[in-house]
């Protein structure tokens, strides 16, 4: 805990009162909100619910909860200082309550605060990150030569059944229950897609070819119309980098253009995990052994994404790399809860967003701290959002392997042409 809150206190250093407390985005709070909704979190579940202390801090109830303000009016804080002194505060408390709790029957709860934080920290990273981009000048710069696109074959993962979910002590509630699925056989990218395999479809009038987009995806583009990933450069040293910053319409319009699609989450955690001759799974793609520097980009460590495969050591028993890590995944499946759901420690945590409105993504980001990186561990947004760190591997189904992809290229031609 005491590693998780100095990496925590770290993001704020030199940070002024403005950025503390400036939206940058609608669908972001600002970052000072977040640092005292760290400690309010802390306080009620430990303090308040464990110990039965009274709210020691009964005005930040208003400011710091989750359900009362919404984002805009988040942004009248209180000075860095105070906050900071709100966190230590708490933690003297909690540190002081420690050491007579009953810990067994209340790890679970400690566990998820670490994981809280984390989180917390990484939408702290996004913020930062939205405000450094608008900040940015967007020099035009040049199209890039063109390189040899990374063309690694496709990984087949046969028909059969794994154990999907997990019930460690540090699982959260929507990776609960572990329950066997029975998968077809698919075929999955062995890396995310890269800036330079975006690149083409970008120079192919991606973004404005409506064939390559569902309906809902084109409507989205017509509202927001970007020609490019939240995170883009134009930098050739980052062509292998993975795509970062794009909606999850964006990915399915970029899997559509290659005659691919989205894998599932299913599909996902078994291609990371699952040790198809032990039929065991693995908590990493590498191993159970924690993440390191060696194994993964993570915990803010590096900073930003990395080339796809700098990670070889991180390699998962099928062959997928850069499973753990870099940018998340965005995958085709709806956020909902696995059979025998329960909600851990309250129902606003999983469970409201069970609405077939969020979408799953796997997998972490260079931003992501050790404490919410595993295989099985799920994140949601709306298809919308392209400020976060994520990116997208592509799968195939074994008849679209037979089909050729010139097709699909010359209906868009044509509907282009008549567009
Ligand atoms: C899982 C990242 C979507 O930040 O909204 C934090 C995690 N839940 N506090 C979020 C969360 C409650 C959540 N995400
Ligand atoms: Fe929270």
């Amino acid at each position: 805990m005491t590693e998780c809150r100095e990496s925590t206190l770290s993001l704020f250093q030199g940070i002024d009162y403005e950025t503390l407390c400036c939206q940058a985005h609608p669908d972001f709070s600002p970052i000072g909100w977040h640092l005292g909704h760290i400690a309010y979190t802390e306080s009620l579940w430990l303090l308040e619910r464990s110990a039965g202390y009274p709210p020691q801090f009964p005005e930040y109830h208003r400011l710091f909860a989750a359900d009362v303000l919404p984002k805009v009016d988040r942004v009248k804080l209180p000075p860095l200082e105070e906050i900071e002194a709100y966190l230590s505060n708490i933690r003297e408390r909690v540190f002081d309550y420690l050491a007579i709790a009953p810990i067994e029957q209340q790890e679970r709860l400690w566990r998820w605060l670490l994981q809280h934080e984390s989180q917390h920290c990484e939408t702290i990273a996004i913020v930062l990150a939205i405000k450094a981009r608008q900040q940015a000048h967007t020099a035009y710069s040049a199209p890039r030569t063109p390189h040899s696109a990374l063309h690694s074959p496709m990984i087949q993962i046969l028909a059969g059944a794994f154990e999907m979910g997990n019930e460690a002590i540090a699982a959260l509630d929507n990776e609960r229950p572990i329950h066997r699925v029975d998968l077809e056989t698919f075929w999955i990218d062995p890396y995310p897609v890269t800036c330079e395999q975006y690149h083409l479809f970008m120079q192919a009038d991606g973004y404005q070819t409506a064939a390559y987009w569902s309906v809902k995806g084109w409507q989205w583009l017509q509202q927001h119309p970007v020609t490019q990933p939240f995170y883009w450069s134009d930098d050739a040293a980052c062509d292998q980098h993975p795509v970062c910053g794009v909606s999850w319409f964006e990915a399915e319009a970029y899997a559509n253009f290659v005659g691919k699609r989205l894998p599932t989450e299913a599909e996902w955690e078994k291609a990371a995990g699952w040790k198809s001759a032990a039929q065991l799974p693995l908590i990493f793609p590498w191993g159970n052994e924690a993440p390191s520097p060696l194994l993964c980009n993570h915990g803010h460590s590096i900073g930003q994404t990395t080339p796809v495969d700098a990670y070889p050591q991180g390699v998962s028993p099928f062959g997928c790399h850069d499973m753990i890590g870099n940018v998340w995944e965005w995958t085709r499946s709806w956020f909902n809860g696995y059979p025998d759901f329960a909600s851990y420690p309250y129902r606003g945590y999983s469970q409201t967003y069970f609405d077939n409105q969020h979408q799953v993504l796997r997998g972490g980001s260079w931003a992501t701290r050790s404490w919410a990186l595993r295989n099985t561990f799920r994140n949601w947004y709306h298809p919308h959002v392209r400020e976060i760190f994520a990116g997208f591997r592509c799968a195939q189904d074994p008849h679209q392997k037979l089909e050729t992809i010139v097709q699909l290229h010359e209906a868009a031609r044509e509907s282009h042409s008549i567009a």
